[in-house]
């Protein structure tokens, strides 16, 4: 009934290389699109001050096939500059992953002498690795000989990265000025330089052109390799309810079919999903952009000649569709708005007082305001623009400068391709809460996993396009090491997989080594999810040890750290003996206090002080034996 995602990239502009013009580089690692959005912008912004230079952006996974050619092509550049995301647990991106592996194995030698660099970092402060893998390369670059022209810039999600930007692309121009202005000609000193509104060409088409157009995009399935661009339409196969009708909150077991499809998955993998906004949702946006659901429209970064329309800056395009097809599939509506989204809508703005707070909101003048009534209050989009009801954006402007695109959300997936090769499980809480100005903020894809309707119950079932993400959050490769984990509320999905497969190999002959599994919810009889799977696994000796944390029945909360400071001999003896020790669920309350206790255990049980206890920790995980799957 709707026709599958795949989104366009755009391309960078063919820049023609002049040997009388100095290039410089500008590298990517991007998972949603901000650091490339970044590295566009800078890029736009330096072509208009520099015109004697070349700037090119480059994903760092395309610029070179193999190891070598890495080594060999960064010798030959003059001036590059980083955009670097971190993700999970301390991660690079996936396409700069085969790039940092490379580049943090190579050995010394000071080989990057000609080199002169910048690295921007995205990140965020909630997070233990805050922007690990740009500070790492940054070092890295430094200790190999390169010129470092800025400090590496931490931009932070938490707070508005956008401003962390700004302020490091201010460090940048002074240093570019001193090495591309040419002295003897006037034109090329740097002028300040005001960003464009950047604006797709939009084709509209009367009805039945774009109905057309919809069907002809096919199906994405049939693809050789499933990714993020090309997701595989799959059914929802079985829903159930996991908390029994007396908790107040929700989780979802839900199972993707993917027989026939071609898609594969290891257990500890985790599954990206493409979910579309409520109707609700939609009939708002339609109703503040004042435009019928029914406008059928495609999105062009090209003039009508076919030349690029300048700016490279534009988010992926989407194939023609209606407004309401657009709305549901491709506009994330419900994340605070940025503010070159602000600055946007103040351009359309028929009131000019309105006109004026939207520019002030976005100045640095307005950047406690700006904190304070969008960031902290998680004003969305839709709840802005319900406030400045005048700005009437048109589509183009709408879908390249206001709206980003919706991204997939990923899970752990909870089962193992052993036990259910044709589908793939999903663990999922239902996020329901209200934000700060009183508007329930209903998670997009938690609650489309709550209300779909299975394959068992319906003909017409839900689906959605998913696909598969590897991580490294694998059990030992010999079966006989022990594991212990640690996995509070939905973080007991990847464990899930993990019994599963271990069930699976005891049945098959293989001889286990001891399991020990810290559970946490609030009460055995609200929360307490798969309790007759993980007492069938004890049963069957695919996990040694189960131990359960009840928060919410005795007088004082109990958690998994509590639990495990009772366990701490059997920890360390086992950890003595070369165990695997993983840990799932929330990054900032949960993982953080668990590596605490992990460290107190180390520290007590080992008789050690506590810096030789920190490297003890830090040396499981450098060694992979410590794996964290959090968020
Ligand atoms: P609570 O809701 O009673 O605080 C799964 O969500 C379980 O994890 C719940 O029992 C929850 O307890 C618990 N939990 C909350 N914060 C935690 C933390 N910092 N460390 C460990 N468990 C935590």
């Amino acid at each position: 009934k709707v026709e599958p995602l795949k989104p366009l990239v755009v391309k960078e502009p063919e820049v023609e290389v002049d040997d009388g013009k100095q290039k410089v580089t500008i590298f990517f690692g991007t998972q949603t699109g901000t650091a490339e959005g970044f590295a566009k912008a800078l890029a736009d912004e330096a072509r208009a001050r520099y015109d004697k230079a070349i700037f090119k952006v480059v994903d760092i996974d395309d610029y070179a096939d193999e190891e070598d050619e890495y080594e060999e092509k960064l010798k030959k550049e003059n001036i590059v500059f980083f955009f670097l995301a971190t993700y999970g647990d301390g991660e690079p991106t996936d396409n700069a992953a085969r790039f940092y592996k490379w580049f943090t194995e190579k050995e010394g030698g000071e080989w990057l002498q000609k080199l002169k660099y910048g690295v921007f970092g995205l990140g965020n402060r909630q997070y233990e690795h805050f922007n690990k893998i740009a500070k790492v390369v940054d070092e890295i670059l430094a200790n190999q000989g390169a010129k470092r022209l800025v400090p590496v810039g931490l931009g932070d999600d938490d707070q508005c990265i956008e401003d962390d930007f700004s302020a490091w692309r201010e460090l940048v121009w002074p240093e570019l000025d001193n090495l591309l202005r040419d002295d003897d000609d006037p034109t090329t000193v740097s002028t300040p330089y005001t960003a464009a509104i950047s604006e797709y060409r939009v084709v509209f088409y009367d009805n039945a052109d774009a109905s057309m157009g919809e069907k002809s995009w096919g199906n994405a399935n049939g693809h050789a390799v499933y990714d993020a661009q090309h997701p595989c339409r799959s059914n929802v196969a079985v829903r159930k309810e996991l908390h029994t009708p007396s908790s107040d909150r929700s989780c979802t077991h839900l199972e993707f079919d993917i027989a026939g499809t071609g898609l594969t998955y290891e257990t500890g993998d985790h599954v990206g999903v493409y979910c579309e906004n409520l109707s609700e949702t939609v009939e708002e946006a339609l109703s503040l952009l004042g435009l019928s659901p029914d406008t059928y429209f495609s999105l062009h970064t090209d003039k009508e000649d076919g030349t690029p329309l300048g700016k490279s800056t534009l988010p992926p395009t989407f194939p023609p569709c209606s407004l309401r097809t657009a709305l549901t599939k491709y506009a994330d509506l419900l994340s605070s708005p940025k503010k070159s989204a602000l600055l946007a809508l103040a351009a359309h703005a028929s009131d000019p007082t309105e006109a004026d707070r939207l520019r002030h909101l976005a100045s640095p003048a307005g950047k406690d305001e700006y904190a304070q009534w969008i960031v902290a209050s998680q004003r969305s989009l839709l709840e802005v623009m319900s406030e400045f009801p005048s700005a009437k954006p048109p589509l183009g402007v709408f879908f390249a400068a206001i709206v980003p695109r919706l991204q997939p959300r990923y899970y752990s997936i909870s089962s193992s391709p052993r036990v259910a090769p044709s589908r793939i499980h999903v663990t999922c809480a239902l996020v329901y809460e209200k934000t700060p100005t009183g508007r329930v903020h209903k998670g997009l894809c938690s609650t489309w996993m709550k209300n779909s309707l299975p394959m068992e119950k319906s003909n017409d079932c839900s689906w959605a396009p998913i696909f598969v993400r590897q991580s490294n959050f694998k059990l030992p490769a010999d079966a006989k090491v022990p594991i212990i984990m640690i996995g509070p509320g939905t973080g007991l999905a990847p464990f899930r997989g993990f019994l599963q497969e271990r069930f699976a190999l005891k049945e098959a002959g293989t001889e286990l080594g001891p399991s020990l599994l810290f559970f946490g919810c609030r009460n055995r009889k609200m929360d307490y999810i798969y309790e007759d799977e993980l007492n069938n696994f004890v049963q069957s000796g695919a996990l040694s040890q189960l131990i359960v944390a009840f928060s919410r029945e005795g007088p004082i909360k109990e958690y998994v750290q509590h639990k495990m400071m009772e366990k701490s001999w059997d920890i360390w003896n086992m950890l003595s003996e070369g165990a695997y020790l993983y840990v799932c669920g929330d990054a900032k309350g949960m993982a953080r206090d668990v590596h605490r206790t992990l460290h107190t255990i180390v520290q007590e049980q080992g008789s050690l002080d506590s810096s030789k206890a920190e490297s003890m920790v830090k040396n499981l995980q450098m060694t992979g034996r410590y794996l964290r799957d959090v968020w």
